[in-house]
């Protein structure tokens, strides 16, 4: 995670980290502009929570499942789309050719769960947000990218900044 801007979170619950998934969502509605965002972290620690909280923020009002094995789910918004991928199946970047991987995360909102997968697949208008686990209910979350500025990302991040 070597990119111009980082900041550093922590999360104390799984609700904080669905309420900083909401911020998220919110600030990347309101902002109008394409983004993927690009979680990592190992089995269990949040991705899909925090997948949830964006969802959420972003103005999605169905449940929203991990698309472990759809691959890609698609939400409809307004007239806006998000689209939520779960790449940890996928073995060939050939494979996200025939699902329109490169259309949907360099032209709309996308969040891509094991993103570390695919890491040069991915557009420079990227989020890369690493989840570690500090203990049973908190995480630490590294929000990093080259295309949203510092304050960007201390903005995105509000209450749950811890320094960077
Ligand atoms: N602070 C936290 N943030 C996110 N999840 C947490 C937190 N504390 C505990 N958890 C738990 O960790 C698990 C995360 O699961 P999930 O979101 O499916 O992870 P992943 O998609 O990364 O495999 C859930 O059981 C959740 O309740
Ligand atoms: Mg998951």
């Amino acid at each position: 995670m070597n990119h111009k801007a980082q900041v550093q979170l922590e999360t104390y619950t799984v609700e904080d980290t669905q309420q900083f998934g909401q911020l998220l969502g919110k600030w990347v509605k309101q902002s109008g502009d394409p983004l993927c965002i690009a979680l990592i972290g190992d089995l269990g620690t949040g991705k899909t929570h925090l997948s949830q909280g964006i969802a959420k923020g972003f103005g999605v009002t169905e449940e929203i499942t991990s698309p472990t094995f759809a691959i890609m789910n698609t939400y409809d918004v307004d007239r806006t789309h998000l689209y939520h991928f779960d790449v940890y199946r996928l073995d060939d970047i050939s494979e996200l050719e025939n699902i329109g991987f490169y259309e949907y995360t360099e032209d709309c909102v996308s969040i891509v769960e094991w993103a570390d997968k695919f890491s040069d697949e991915l557009p420079d208008e990227t989020l890369w947000i690493y989840l570690t686990r500090i203990d049973d209910t908190s995480r630490s979350i590294t929000l990093s990218s080259d295309y949203l500025t510092k304050d960007d990302l201390v903005d995105i991040g509000g209450p749950y900044v811890v320094g960077n």
